[in-house]
């Protein structure tokens, strides 16, 4: 196949990542599409797009979505491009179907080895919070926005680093087709990392918190990082954090105990 020809079926293909199912294509463009095919026809061409099997069609419901981004994730040449992210992709972990979406910022070591979310000392913590909302890890969706364990280079050990400006970039479409496919009711940026993705801030979380934002018409909070507080564990890191989860909880209509509104008072 031509190289224009690779690069059109490419973009072909991707066009579901950006929720798009149709394209409006003008009379140039159809009398080029119109010649593959017909070369193609002639069989002195490749074909002009694979005709593509059954398990190929548009996905329809959200687990189709989600596996669909996830095999697309999985050699992401965009981010794969960069050469500063390792090769395991680490997707997302919970229900499709979830109210509440959490987005941190990169998988860590652990992650990376058992290809979760938030498995990790951070993961722990985390786990601990939703329990005290009265939530399990499976009744929310938790992923990150950056789907690739940032490479500390040769001297690789179990060490992390956040992902830098452009390996955010290169991951975004992902997590955004991630939002669009599950349509949570809430989404919380665990860090200042998912929120300078996912809002575009560069502001501290402190000076975040306590607001709502907005991300893709989606209700949108910014809290610290559970590694954050694993690092500051005082109380009144606790207790920030914890504020914005009962605002969480409010925003969903969950039932809040005197017990839970008085945590950390
Ligand atoms: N920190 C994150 O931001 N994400 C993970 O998955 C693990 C640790």
């Amino acid at each position: 196949m031509s190289s224009l020809r690779q690069l059109a079926v490419e973009a072909l293909s991707n066009l579901p990542l950006n929720g798009q199912t149709t394209l409006a294509v003008d009379a140039e463009a159809r009398a080029i599409l119109r010649e593959w095919m017909l070369a193609a026809r002639r069989g002195n061409s490749a074909p002009v797009a694979p005709k593509a099997p059954a398990t190929e069609r548009t996905p329809q419901t959200v687990e189709e979505k989600l596996e669909w981004l996830k095999q697309k994730a999985q050699n992401w040449p965009v981010a794969k491009a960069l050469g500063s992210l390792r090769d395991t992709m680490v997707f997302a972990t919970g229900s499709p179907h979830a109210r509440l979406m959490l987005v941190g910022e990169a998988p860590g070591y652990e992650e990376e080895q058992q290809q979760e979310p938030f498995v990790g000392p951070a993961g722990r913590k985390l786990t601990q919070i939703l329990q005290a909302m009265g939530l399990q890890r499976s009744e929310v969706y938790i992923s990150n926005i950056c789907k690739f364990r940032p490479s500390m280079g040769p001297q690789q050990n179990t060490a992390n680093r956040p992902p830098a400006d452009e390996e955010i970039a290169a991951c975004l479409p992902i997590i955004l087709a991630e939002i669009r496919a599950i349509q949570p009711a809430c989404i919380v940026c665990l860090g200042g990392t998912a929120a300078r993705g996912l809002l575009g801030h560069a502001a501290s979380v402190a000076s975040q918190r306590g607001k709502w934002f907005d991300c893709q018409g989606i209700a949108t909070r910014v809290t610290y990082h559970p590694s954050y507080l694993l690092r500051n564990d005082t109380l009144s890191a606790r207790r920030s954090v914890w504020e914005d989860m009962l605002a969480v909880m409010q925003k969903l209509g969950m039932p809040i105990s005197a017990k839970q509104q008085n945590y950390f008072r």
